[in-house]
């Protein structure tokens, strides 16, 4: 099974392809992690990434296309993958769909997960997480026993510094400039599903598990 996530920043991408991978053994990639651990990491490709991503604005293509094809190139699919966060522009579409033909994969679907833009801003801006252990928290929902702090290990929660409201909105607005034609892509190629994922994460998950069965 060879799944892509679309949707919004706050769609709910990272936490159904986690669950699904988890459930159906795919690889989950995600670029957006993997250009945060760069950064964390301080390599050249962090570097350059950084400051686009505070910004909330996308990292330009090429660097993005290279980290893709580097784990494509490396076997890195094993026997299925959901990619989240990737494409995220037309170049990207195109050339995803250029590398997967040299290499005869077959995406099964492209799932939009959809949902409306305060929803996203309110998610987004409740979202807190343990930098020790990445357990994932949502103010008011989903709280910690005790205030800014992991109940696993005790240690103070974080922040993506691309969560605050205004960057929110930045990342909405390009999300709309530049990665909603991707959608049309995927449709046009007859791939797209639409899901309302403006419910809670057990009946998203439960509407992809319905698909992908
Ligand atoms: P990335 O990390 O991909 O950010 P994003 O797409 O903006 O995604 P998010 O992680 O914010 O949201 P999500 O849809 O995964 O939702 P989540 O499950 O986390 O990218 C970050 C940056 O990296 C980009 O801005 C760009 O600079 C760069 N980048 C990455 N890929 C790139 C590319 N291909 N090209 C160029 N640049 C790239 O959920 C969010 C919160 O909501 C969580 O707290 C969660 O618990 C909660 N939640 C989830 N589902 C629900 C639900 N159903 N109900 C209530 N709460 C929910």
């Amino acid at each position: 099974m060879n799944l892509i996530f679309l949707g919004p920043p706050g769609s709910g991408k990272g936490t159904q392809a986690m669950r699904l991978s988890k459930a159906l053994g795919l690889v989950h990639l995600s670029t957006g992690d993997m250009l945060r651990e760069a950064v964390k990491d301080g390599t050249v490709l962090g570097q350059k990434a950084e400051a686009y991503m505070k910004r909330g604005e996308l990292v330009p293509d090429g660097l993005v296309i290279g980290l893709i094809e580097e784990r494509i190139g490396n076997g890195g699919l094993g026997n299925g993958f959901i990619l989240d966060g990737f494409p995220r522009t037309i170049p990207q579409a195109e050339r995803l769909k250029q590398m997967f033909a040299r290499n005869g994969v077959a995406v099964d679907h492209a799932i939009l997960l959809m949902v409306d833009d305060e929803e996203l801003v309110r998610r987004l801006s409740g979202r807190f997480y343990c930098p020790t252990c990445k357990a994932g928290y949502n103010y008011p929902a989903q709280m910690p026993a005790k205030e800014g702090v992991c109940d696993h290990d005790n240690a103070p929660l974080a922040r993506r510094p691309d969560d605050e409201e205004s960057v929110v909105r930045k990342r909405l607005d390009v999300y709309k400039r530049q990665t909603q034609p991707i959608e049309d892509f995927y449709r046009h190629e007859g791939m797209l599903t639409e899901i309302d994922a403006g419910t809670s994460p057990d009946a998203v998950f439960a509407s992809i598990v319905k698909l992908v069965n």
